[in-house]
């Protein structure tokens, strides 16, 4: 279909299924095991209502928030796109769509460390300060990963999100079933059409052996500010507060790690309601199952700094290239700006619990 006819960014979703190579495809969609926690992330959206006041004066709407990492009054909007993997496998341009359209609407990208396209080339596709955010995995060659983040600090990448939440990958069945070439990653890894899907492929590198003193690491050889990526109890977060972090995200990865870890929502939920002050001393981030204006502002009523969108972007770029990665932005922005007027308020900041009702936690 023409890209003004798509409307939100579940047909960007329908649009690829029909489109893709179902190596792209299976790689895209897929989660671990039964894919359980891939549908919760998004089905607990479903039990935050609003709680919408009316007659306020909403003509004029603000829907920035502080730039992620940024301390100089930056603002952007309030959602980024997630690091995910192998752009290329939908688009000849791949990652390319994705920091050209970030950086024309002002949205942060975050850069997987297993990109299909090379940093170096998102750098120079870079517009003059466009916040980019850079995830790493740690390598069993920590010199290979201290490399990566010399390299990444000396081009004035924003902030670093390492991703704990996947030692191994999940047990991600259709796209272990789909054996093809893959095409060569930023990781460093070589390619592989022997290996089951794509995912093994591009992770043999990835240290399965790290413990908490890696932050220690982390910092002895990086200066940016760090998000760790992949928390997934409360009990984490505060272990991460402690650690000394700039934020976290609460995320499973988009359902792809363990299955039946739960919804980053209702972890940010159990967080608000046992350890507040984490949302006021840390950044706290959410990723999964985000694909309504509506779901970033219940992540924001409760605590969050800003929401990620992985799949979302991969299929919107899959389909129309940087015009999709565009169009997938602008339709989230209308979303949030529409939903702020319709909820009576003007600026982000106004958001809090107070706006929204929560129903009791189910089996989803
Ligand atoms: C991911 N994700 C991911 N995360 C990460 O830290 N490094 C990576 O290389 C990847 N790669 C990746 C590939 C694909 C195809 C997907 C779908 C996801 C996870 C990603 O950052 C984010 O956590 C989820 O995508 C969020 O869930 P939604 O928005 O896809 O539901």
């Amino acid at each position: 279909p023409e890209i003004g006819a798509v409307l939100n960014l579940d047909e960007f979703e329908l649009i690829a299924q029909e489109h893709l190579s179902d190596q792209a495809w299976a790689y895209y969609s897929s989660a671990g095991d039964d894919e359980i926690t891939k549908a919760a992330n998004r089905a607990a959206y479903g039990r935050v209502y609003f709680r919408p006041r009316i007659l306020r004066r909403v003509g004029e709407v603000d829907p920035t928030v502080p730039l992620l990492g940024a301390e100089n009054g930056e603002r952007t909007l309030p959602f980024y796109i997630s690091p995910a993997a192998m752009a290329k496998l939908g688009h000849p341009d791949g990652e390319l769509n994705l920091t050209r359209a970030a950086g024309q609407a002002g949205v942060v990208q975050g850069i997987s460390a297993n990109a299909s396209v090379s940093l170096d080339e998102m750098l120079t596709a870079r517009i003059a300060g466009q916040p980019l955010m850079y995830q790493l995995y740690v390598n069993r060659d920590r010199a290979a990963s201290e490399k990566i983040l010399r390299h990444v600090e000396a081009s004035g990448v924003n902030a670093v999100m390492l991703t704990v939440d996947a030692p191994v990958m999940g047990k991600r069945e259709r796209d272990m079933r789909c054996k093809g070439e893959v095409v060569s990653v930023g990781g460093g890894t070589g390619t592989s059409s022997e290996a089951k899907g794509v995912a093994q492929a591009i992770s043999q590198y990835i240290d399965a052996d790290l413990s908490w003193d890696i932050i220690d690491w982390y910092h002895s050889v990086c200066k940016l500010p760090l998000f760790l990526k992949g928390i997934q109890t409360v009990e984490d977060a505060i272990l991460a507060s402690e650690h000394g972090v700039q934020g976290i995200v609460l995320s499973n990865h988009g359902g792809r790690s363990l299955d039946y870890s739960p919804p980053p929502l209702d972890v940010l939920i159990e967080l608000r309601e046992r350890r507040p002050d984490l949302l006021e001393s840390m950044h706290v981030y959410i990723d999964g199952g985000v694909r309504r204006g509506t779901d970033v502002l219940k992540a924001l009523a409760l605590g969050a700094r800003g929401v990620g969108l992985g799949r979302p972007f991969l299929y919107a770029q899959s389909g129309y290239g940087e015009e999709g990665a565009l169009r997938a932005i602008d339709i989230l922005k209308d979303e949030i700006e529409r939903g702020m007027r319709l909820l009576g308020i003007t600026s982000l900041d106004e958001l809090g619990p107070h706006m929204i009702d929560i129903l009791p936690r189910v089996a989803y």
